[in-house]
């Protein structure tokens, strides 16, 4: 078939392409393995919100606008070729993030829009409504992880 003719070309030119520049790290591997350390990051900064929220607004403030700042980011971190399936990578992100991106893209803003109702409980002093306002914000998450991540690697 063309199309697996085609893969395992591709994925012989990166292989060389590692060889080259004594790198076994593929470029399509360094964009899965950043994507990661960013959801890491933004999982960190949102739970550091939470903890501040009761007793520092302004640092919580601070915190969750950083974890926005990344959730914005998250539709540019997944370029073509960093699919579960495709040549040379490991990850979870599944090929329907591209068959279906403007799926993705929704719950990216999904969670963007959770973040800003958050800060805006935040910003009102409101306890029970900035608690509630976590509550979706992790289900965002999960929104997106259900259907664009795959099972763990
Ligand atoms: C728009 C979709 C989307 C949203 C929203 C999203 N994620 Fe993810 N997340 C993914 C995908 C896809 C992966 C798998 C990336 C890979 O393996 O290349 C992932 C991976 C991760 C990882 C890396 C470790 C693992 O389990 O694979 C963490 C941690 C994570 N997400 C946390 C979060 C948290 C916390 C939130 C909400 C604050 C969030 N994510 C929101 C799509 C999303």
């Amino acid at each position: 078939m063309r199309r697996t003719g085609g893969l395992a070309i591709l994925g012989a030119v990166l292989l060389a392409a590692g060889v080259a520049t004594g790198d076994t790290v593929s470029e399509a591997q360094k964009s899965v393995d950043q994507r990661v350390a960013a959801m890491k990051e933004m999982g960190g900064k949102i739970n550091e919100a939470f903890q501040l929220s009761g007793a520092n607004t302004a640092d919580a403030r601070t915190k969750l606008a950083a974890a926005l700042a990344i959730a914005q980011s998250i539709p540019s971190r997944f370029p073509a070729g960093t699919a579960d399936g495709d040549a040379g990578v490991t990850t979870r992100a599944l090929p329907k993030i591209w068959s279906d991106h403007a799926g993705f893209q929704k719950a990216a803003d999904g969670l963007a829009a959770a973040l800003k109702a958050a800060d805006a409980k935040l910003a009102a002093n409101d306890s029970a409504g900035a608690d509630a306002a976590f509550t979706d914000v992790r289900k965002a998450c999960a929104t997106c992880h259900e259907s664009y991540r795959g099972k763990a690697k």
